[in-house]
């Protein structure tokens, strides 16, 4: 499949999407988003791999949504054309972890995106922000909403308001990033996680993700009864019964995603 404004590559058993929009700092046109999703779905389906990685440039991971683009939308255009929600979300369908690997900024939209992603591993150089608000719109791909659940209320509404961006070491204090690297050391630290996830049982991996989500999505104890249907649900396994008789006989496990 080739696509114009994404590339996309295969490592072993990591599918790796790079955005690829340079003269416009990554910014997310309609375009963009469509081939993201469609490579996201291709990536997922795909029984070879066990874990994405989506990263942009050297100087933006996303600069935003196409503010040239936005700049002429009305009311209806935006609301009939069901901008964001006809193919932003295609990556929260996806089954298989999702990393953003972030250097440069991740504004606006680019924010939104790589918090769409499972977790996000920044490069030291990496600058996150809503700057929405200095357009005159709110952050429309889910800013408000999992900015506050990933760094606390205050620093959601400081970043939300005021527009600023954070660096990397913030974000990483905050919480919204897991690890921040040197930005020569990025894709080397992301395609370690990635792997390191895709070697691991496909099931249970999927089961993680989904548990954990579902600590964002509903109550403690409906979240509680759902991780204890999951972990019953990995003694049906054949990858349980490998992982557990690998560790007894101090082998690595060999594991068969059944
Ligand atoms: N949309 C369209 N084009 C963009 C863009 C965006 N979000 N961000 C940058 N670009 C373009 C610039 O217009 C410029 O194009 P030209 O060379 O043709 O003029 C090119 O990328 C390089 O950008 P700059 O010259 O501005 O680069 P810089 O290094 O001086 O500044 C920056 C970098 C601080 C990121 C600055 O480009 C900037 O502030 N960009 C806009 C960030 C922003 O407001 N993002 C939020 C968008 S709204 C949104 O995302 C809504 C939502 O929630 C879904």
């Amino acid at each position: 499949m080739s696509y114009e404004n994404i590339l996309t590559e295969t490592q072993g058993k990591v599918g790796v999407i790079r955005l690829n929009r340079p003269k416009a700092l990554n910014a997310l046109n309609d375009q963009l988003m469509t081939e993201l999703g469609e490579a996201l779905l291709a990536f997922d389906a795909d029984e070879a791999l066990g874990c994405i990685v989506i990263t942009g440039s050297e100087k933006a991971f996303a600069a935003g949504a196409d503010i040239t683009v936005m700049a002429g939308y009305n009311y209806m255009d935006v609301f009939k054309g069901e901008f964001i929600t006809r193919n932003w979300e295609t990556i929260r369908r996806v089954r298989k972890p999702v990393i953003a690997a972030v250097a440069g900024y991740a504004l606006g939209g680019g924010c939104e995106l790589a918090m769409m992603c499972d977790f996000i591993i920044a490069a030291d150089t990496a600058k996150f922000g809503q700057p929405e608000v200095k357009l005159g719109i709110v952050p429309g791909a889910g800013g408000t909403q999992r900015l506050p659940r990933a760094v606390s209320k205050a620093k959601a509404m400081d970043l939300c308001l005021t527009g600023r961006m954070m660096d990397a070491q913030e974000a990483e204090r905050a919480g919204l990033v897991s690890r921040v690297v040197a930005a020569d050391k990025l894709m080397d630290e992301a395609l370690a996680a990635a792997i390191t996830i895709a070697d691991m049982s496909q099931p249970v991996v999927a089961m993680i993700k989904d548990s954990v989500n579902r600590a964002y999505e509903s109550t403690l104890s409906e979240g509680i009864k759902y991780e204890r249907a999951m972990f019953y649900s990995c003694f049906a396994t054949e990858d349980q019964t490998e992982g557990m008789k690998a560790f007894m006989e101090k082998r690595p496990p060999n594991f068969k995603n059944q």
